[in-house]
């Protein structure tokens, strides 16, 4: 029984998506690619078009309102891959209506969002979970390991760096959330998943300091008001450092580098490098290629949103927690809100 006190299921969970944008296509790929254990049974866009297009592909009903969703018996879990500013609202719909619920980060967009999600989740006896897919790239899954066993041993520093380009996402007046307060915004929607693999993989987190950039804006990106850059520097509970470098203004594909240096061993993880993954023995070694990881610049986040959703899945039926728990998912956007306040405070170092 997980700790939210579902015992599990037997036969396939309903599956019901709500929110048909972008994101949507790699989540019902990873649901439609577990018969016996999932079925899509219903599917919900605000935007008339696209809930007939998915729901005519699938042959499952197609909503533009969630409560409709929500309120179809076959549904046994809701996906929800909606604005930010809509996950409080929704995934709070779904729980009361006693779903269980896996949501895209941030779980919400404050800590106090987040706590009233968990605490609700917990009375009602559903699963919550955040479909962080960093829980399940190949690479990382292999450095955690590398961490379990010792070969790193004592974190000194740890370098992240986000790059990518949302320039015509943040300029399009079709995706208007991401532009605004709380939408794509660098650190909200990009440095919280590697705030969630710093809660993972290392000690807690105890001070920050954070700056923003705003290309987008600085350049006359029409509309756009978030920040596209963020640069966030801490220190570890156990004494080493982090750095994480976010820039969403870069024409190159989406790509995450990982730098990961400790007392026995360093490891390198680069998804659009070959290989990906290097580690390092000692200041003598030339580095060696992590073995048990492909390379797959195109691919590497839609194959770690699958496992994504296969864990949950998994996890529900079983009745056992989901690998990724609100609690940590939680604790991404509290180091989120810390960087904010940082930010505003003129970059200066605040306790977490
Ligand atoms: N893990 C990742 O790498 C990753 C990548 C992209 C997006 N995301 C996350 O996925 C989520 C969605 O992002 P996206 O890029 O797909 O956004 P999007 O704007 O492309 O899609 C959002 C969809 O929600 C629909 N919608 C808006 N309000 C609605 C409502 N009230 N009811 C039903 N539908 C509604 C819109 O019509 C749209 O189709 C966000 O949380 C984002 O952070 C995660």
């Amino acid at each position: 029984m997980n700790p939210e006190g579902h015992a599990g299921t037997s036969g396939p969970l309903g599956v019901g998506v709500i929110g048909l944008g972008r994101v949507s296509p790699a989540h019902l790929e990873g649901y439609l690619a577990l018969p016996g254990e999932a079925q899509v049974v219903a599917v919900c866009d605000i935007d008339r078009r696209k809930a007939d297009a998915v729901s005519t592909g699938l042959g499952v009903p197609g909503f533009t309102d969630h409560t409709d969703l929500l309120a179809h018996p076959g549904v046994d879990c809701a996906v929800i891959l909606l604005p930010h500013l809509l996950h409080h609202p929704v995934v709070a719909a779904a729980v009361a209506a006693g779903k269980h619920v896996t949501v895209e980060k941030p779980l919400a967009v404050s800590e106090a969002q987040c706590r009233e999600l968990i605490d609700a989740a917990r009375a009602r006896g559903v699963v919550l979970s955040v479909s962080e897919n960093s829980r399940f790239v190949e690479s990382y899954l292999r450095v955690k390991e590398l961490l379990d066993t010792g070969r790193i041993g004592g974190v000194r520093l740890v370098r992240a760096f986000i790059s990518g380009s949302a320039v015509s996402e943040l300029a399009d007046p079709d995706e208007s959330w991401k532009h605004q307060d709380f939408g794509f915004a660098a650190i909200l929607d990009a440095a919280t998943h590697v705030f969630y693999v710093l809660r993972w993989m290392f000690e807690p987190v105890v001070s920050l300091q954070a700056t923003t950039r705003h290309w987008s804006v600085d350049h006359g990106v029409p509309k756009s008001t978030v920040e596209d850059g963020a640069v966030v520097t801490g220190r570890f509970a156990g004494g080493g450092h982090f750095s994480v470098e976010i820039a969403l203004n870069l024409e190159v594909p989406w790509g995450e580098r990982f730098e990961i240096y400790g007392e026995a061993g360093s490891v390198v993880c680069d998804q659009l490098t070959d290989p990906v993954a290097t580690f390092y023995r000692d200041a003598s070694d030339f580095g060696s290629v992590l073995p048990g990881v492909s390379t797959d610049p195109r691919g590497w986040r839609t194959a770690s949103m699958h496992r994504g959703a296969a864990d949950f899945v998994r996890a529900v039926r079983s009745g056992r927690s989901p690998a990724v728990t609100a609690e940590d998912a939680a604790y991404a956007v509290r180091l989120a809100e810390a960087a904010y306040r940082s930010v505003r405070e003129g970059g200066v170092m605040v306790s977490v």
